[in-house]
């Protein structure tokens, strides 16, 4: 599995490392084919992880979606998820990193440009490198969004490397002076650009339920058991653009964000991070790092 293997701790595998069909090199300057359909259709899918000091979080959960997500796109994955797993790992340990970004993509592979699907194996990368760093006064004084038109397909349940939809409303909020869009379809509030959304009204959490519109967040599965395990009442339903002036909070979630409360949308301050945020921001923060 690893014909190119780094010594660990070497400075250029702490740096990050990445495995592509079945080689692993430094992720600097590695490459894929001209015409992988990753580049050429965006035809491919995709995971993020998380690990806390050398702990990987919920790889099940995520490897699970990865395979539903692949199903969805008829895709067949070349390894079998418990391989890919085991790909994460090696490269845990090739790398020694103990937080880390772990990076999944699964492609149709190469091919002379033709829509339909090529003759050939599909391609698969991942790597594992150290996390971005992230301004810590985010998560204590809360972001700010705005709303926007979710002009994305009809299976935002898929996680598909066709983020370009994504691309823009992160990018018109940030335009905004924002750090991420709350999008709402035909009336409906989804989820952010890169994340799930939260309310607190009334002193009940409510997040849109996960059917085709929203990409089902691992981060936010979680965050609705630690609810149960807190006795927060939540409900899963429906939920129109006209209840966010509602909320006494809002938080987004995402493997990356974990949970980050809103102070203001759309000019309007709210609580952040609120009581109800904080809460399970706190819990969720160490239930990731198995604490
Ligand atoms: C559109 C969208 N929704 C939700 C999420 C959060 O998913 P997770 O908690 O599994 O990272 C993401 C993460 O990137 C995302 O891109």
């Amino acid at each position: 599995m690893t014909e190119r293997a780094l010594a660990p701790s070497t400075p250029r595998a702490a740096d990050g490392l990445v495995w592509i069909d079945g080689d692993i090199r430094p992720i600097d300057g590695a490459t894929v084919p001209l015409e992988d359909r990753g580049f050429m259709f965006a035809d491919g899918v995709y995971e993020v992880l998380r690990a806390y000091a050398g702990r990987l979080f919920a790889t099940h959960d995520h490897l699970e979606r990865l395979a539903r997500s692949a199903a969805g796109i008829r895709l067949a994955l070349p390894l079998t998820t418990p391989e890919i797993g085991e790909v994460v790992v090696e490269l845990m340990e090739q790398t020694g990193l103990g937080d880390a970004e772990v990076y999944i993509q699964a492609t149709r592979g190469a091919a002379r440009r033709n829509h339909l699907f090529p003759d050939v194996p599909g391609r698969l990368v991942i790597w594992v490198r150290p996390p971005r760093a992230m301004n810590a006064d985010l998560w204590a004084k809360g972001c700010k969004a705005i709303t926007l038109v979710d002009e994305r397909w009809a299976r935002c349940d898929l996680k598909t490397v066709s983020l370009l939809p994504n691309v823009l409303a992160k990018q018109a909020a940030y335009d905004a002076g924002a750090y991420e869009a709350v999008l709402v379809r035909d009336g409906f509030v989804t989820e952010g650009s890169a994340s799930n959304l939260f309310l607190v009204l009334n002193g009940e959490l409510v997040t849109p339920v996960a059917d085709n519109r929203i990409l089902p967040g691992i981060t936010r599965a979680h965050v609705l058991r630690l609810a149960e395990r807190l006795e927060i009442p939540f409900v899963e339903r429906n939920v129109c653009d006209d209840e966010l002036p509602l909320a006494q909070e809002l938080f987004f979630t995402s493997t990356s964000l974990e949970v980050l409360g809103v102070a203001e949308l759309d000019g309007r301050a709210l609580a952040a991070p609120g009581p109800v945020t904080t809460r399970l921001a706190e819990a969720f923060a160490g239930h990731a790092r198995g604490n």
